[in-house]
């Protein structure tokens, strides 16, 4: 049986679905809509049972799954959201001892995902202009312990990236058109770029450059995710979806 240690992080989930992620600290206290709950007392605990609060309210302890970390990514910009963030996994053959580049770092949500993907043998090299937006994407990093497989480096990228043979570069910033030589340096031969970008207006001009760029293999789409009411008497979508995050443009770079 699997039991919870002081410093792991933890999801609790109300009787009402509402959901809760934690670190677990000796001396913290958890104030929820249905009570609440000491850190204390959910430390040794095996995972996957029910602990309540002082008002007697049942919370479901569980570990959270990487999806529900990146929702709870602390952010000062918008974020890549999961279901694109899966999806740039694949496209970019990101794994195990993978070299991945990335500007700019933001709130840091794809540098999680990267950094959860690369393994304790891979490295990613993320880059932002803005201090600030480092310090926080470090944050949440040492929240997870996965600071130690990425360096932050505070650089405008129409300077250029540092790296050479990278396996993939990331572009998630208004105008990646304008840094395509800096990503070709960076990127081994046949290596992947990919972007995201929220106006067909900025995909167009993408497009138009990486062509001049002479990328190969280059890719348009967009994922829509739609969620079901889980009541199997009355299966059906959710009202409501989120219509729009990005549309995600990869391309292959090959050296002259
Ligand atoms: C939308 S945020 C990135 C969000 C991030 N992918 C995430 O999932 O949390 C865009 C970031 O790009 C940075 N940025 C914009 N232009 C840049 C440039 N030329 N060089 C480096 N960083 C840049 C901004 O400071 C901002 O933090």
């Amino acid at each position: 049986v699997r039991r919870t240690q002081a410093g792991d992080l933890i999801l609790l989930i109300s009787a009402d679905d509402k959901k809760f992620l934690l670190k677990l600290a000796g001396e913290g206290e958890l104030h929820t809509h249905q009570g609440i709950l000491q850190h204390e007392s959910m430390i040794d605990v095996p995972l996957g049972t029910v602990v309540h609060s002082h008002l007697g309210e049942p919370f479901l302890l569980l570990r959270p799954t990487l999806q529900e970390i990146l929702l709870n990514t602390k952010r000062k910009s918008q974020i890549i959201f999961p279901k694109d963030i899966g999806y740039i996994l694949l496209r970019l053959s990101i794994g195990p001892g993978s070299t991945v580049v990335e500007a700019g770092t933001g709130s840091g949500a794809l540098t999680t995902a990267l950094a959860w993907a690369v393994g304790p043998a891979g490295r990613v090299f993320s880059y932002d202009s803005r201090e600030d937006m480092q310090a926080l994407a470090r944050e949440n990093l040492e929240r997870l312990g996965l600071e130690g497989r990425v360096r932050l480096i505070v650089r405008d990228i129409e300077e250029g990236f540092e790296q050479r043979d990278a396996d993939a570069v990331f572009l998630d910033l208004p105008n990646p058109h304008d840094y395509l030589a800096q990503t070709r340096e960076a990127l081994c031969n046949g290596g992947t770029l990919g972007s995201i970008l929220p106006t067909t207006n900025q995909v167009a001009q993408l497009v138009r450059a990486l062509r001049e760029h002479g990328f190969q293999s280059i890719e348009v789409c967009e994922l829509l995710l739609r969620f079901y009411k889980t009541l199997p008497s009355r299966l059906r979508p959710e009202d409501r979806m989120v219509a729009h995050t990005g549309y995600l443009i990869f391309g292959r770079s090959l050296h002259e």
